[in-house]
């Protein structure tokens, strides 16, 4: 069996369909019929949160309210700002944590088709990483039960339902989670009203106001590209500011859209963190790639700009990563390529009182290739959408067993070299001979922060990797890693602590559904 394009399979929920509670999911063979659970016994949590996954409306444009996805949060347990709910906003509350608890999450389903939560970026046993086959029913609970082991950084959760990530998604499921530690709370970074969460996605609405998810074939190809840009759920977004540095935490939570952050006057970014928490040191740049999943942590200092003095942040022009035709097909008037405004932040008050950048921002641990396990052997992750078919190595979600370089002995350090399979073309991708084609992919792993060793191109349009490489942020602990075309990266990835199946795939989230996704057997 192969996956492709089999768009029966497909469910299309747009939200006039959302409202039939006719659950079009059907269990593959070989899935579990009792869904595992997460709880354990004993576990005495020191946070308690239930996430009901539900049907709602929003009023996101002038006119009619929106029908939406989205998680609810109830805190049952834990510091009161546990939960932040992000004001008019459809996107799930806001979660902050601190490394070392004991956490506890209920996820109850009450929409009308099976779904599964999962923690994007934190390093918890399978049985809490919302693995697809743990999806539940309407109307079940999952529980979740972990401790927190990541660093401070920026994570996320949304839905890792088979085959129905994308659209869930796209309804609304998606939520940001914050992490504190000790080592950064020294630092006394911008915070409380001066750290921002910046969560960017794209969407399209219909004449009534109601989400569209359209893009026929294109979208599956390419994945989805939506007319409007939303900040935070919501549209033409803008901040008033006070005229001091600001954290600026960034998520992209499109479904597969490519930002290249730049600010409209020429600003530098200046970047201290980003998908595993802060940098060794700052760094600047003139821009700033970001694609789904990956998150950039940034110092944004407002500091001697007068009253009334305006900035928009843009994602910049850039040609590649994305086939010329998918942006004229999928993307409608908002070319991914295009220079288009994202937000828009005004200076509304004056003051002096701003903190100072620190020089130095964390020690973060190296490896070196004498540190895993397969110095002179990096396993494979070959990414290709030839022939009407997603894949990596050569072989679609769900139809495989566990390949042998998918077999990963715990507690070692490995080895892994991400790379286009065929084309090693320009950055231009688009259709080659035979219908193969080619686009940048965000590959994201499972469980613990990798750290990126090395990239290579060698393919036939340097200038246009130039200018993308130098929008990349390589240096920190990232869980996504944009791959372009004509590209080798490789990446160092511990699998400490957890036996068990996690997931590796492409974070657009079209190609996850698509079968761009494999999965690890941790043993
Ligand atoms: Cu953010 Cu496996 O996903
Ligand atoms: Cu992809």
């Amino acid at each position: 069996m192969k996956a492709g394009f089999d768009l029966t399979r497909r469910k299309v929920l747009l939200s006039a369909a959302a409202t039939l509670a006719a659950p079009a999911f059907t269990r593959a063979a070989g899935m579990m019929t009792a869904p595992p659970r997460g709880a354990t016994e004993n576990f005495n949590p020191d946070v308690d949160v239930e996430l009901v996954c539900k049907r709602d409306a929003v009023n996101i444009l002038d006119g009619a309210p929106t029908q939406v996805w989205r998680y609810a949060g109830n805190l049952l347990k834990g510091p009161a700002n546990t939960l932040t709910a992000l004001p008019g906003s459809y996107l799930g509350p806001l979660m902050r944590f601190a490394k070392g608890q004991k956490i506890r999450i209920r996820l109850r389903n009450d929409l009308p088709e099976p779904t599964i939560a999962h923690w994007h970026g934190l390093h918890v046993p399978m049985e809490a990483d919302g693995h697809p086959k743990a999806a539940i029913d309407p109307g079940q609970t999952y529980v979740y039960e972990f401790e927190m082991r990541n660093r401070a950084g920026f994570y996320l959760y949304h839905p890792h339902t088979h085959e129905a990530t994308a659209t869930q998604v796209y309804h609304g499921l998606a939520g940001g989670i914050v992490v504190e530690d000790e080592e950064e709370r020294a630092l006394g970074l911008p915070s409380g009203e001066y750290e921002i969460p910046i969560v960017l996605q794209d969407r399209s609405f219909d004449d009534n106001n109601q989400l569209a998810y359209w893009g026929g074939m294109h979208r599956d190809m390419f994945g989805f590209y939506g007319e409007r840009i939303l900040v935070n759920g919501r549209p033409d977004y803008g901040l008033d500011v006070a005229s001091r540095a600001y954290r600026f935490r960034v998520l992209n939570a499109s479904n597969a859209r490519i930002y290249k952050l730049r600010w409209d006057d020429g600003t530098p970014l200046t970047v201290i963190g980003v998908d595993g928490g802060l940098l060794e040191r700052p760094q600047t740049r003139p821009y700033a790639m970001l694609s789904p999943g990956e998150r950039l942590d940034l110092w944004v200092d407002f500091s001697g700009r007068k009253t009334g003095s305006k900035l928009v942040m843009r994602s910049g022009a850039f040609d590649g990563l994305t086939p010329p035709m998918a942006q004229r097909m999928g993307g409608g008037r908002l070319l991914v390529g295009d220079d288009y405004p994202l937000f828009s932040v005004t200076v509304a008050r004056e003051t002096n009182d701003s903190p100072k950048l620190p020089e130095k921002l964390s020690t973060l641990r190296h490896y070196r290739r004498a540190d895993v396990a397969n110095p002179d052997n990096p396993r494979p992750i070959a990414l290709s959408m030839g022939h009407m078919q997603l894949a990596i190595n050569g072989r679609a979600y769900g139809h495989d067993e566990v390949m042998d370089i998918e077999r990963i002995p715990v507690d070692t350090v490995q080895l892994f070299e991400i790379f286009h399979d065929h084309g090693g073309g320009g950055m231009g991708g688009g259709m080659g001979m035979m219908g193969t084609m080619d686009m940048a992919h965000p590959i994201h792993l499972h469980g613990e922060q990798f750290e990126i060793l090395e990239r290579r191109y060698s393919g036939d349009d340097p200038g246009s990797y130039a200018t993308f490489q130098e929008g990349l942020i390589d240096s920190g602990l990232k869980d996504t890693v944009l791959v372009a075309p004509g590209e080798r990266v490789l990446i160092a990835k511990p699998f400490n602590d957890f036996k068990g199946r996690f997931m590796y795939h492409c974070h657009n989230l079209e190609h996850e559904d698509m079968g761009m996704m494999r999965e690890f057997s941790v043993e």
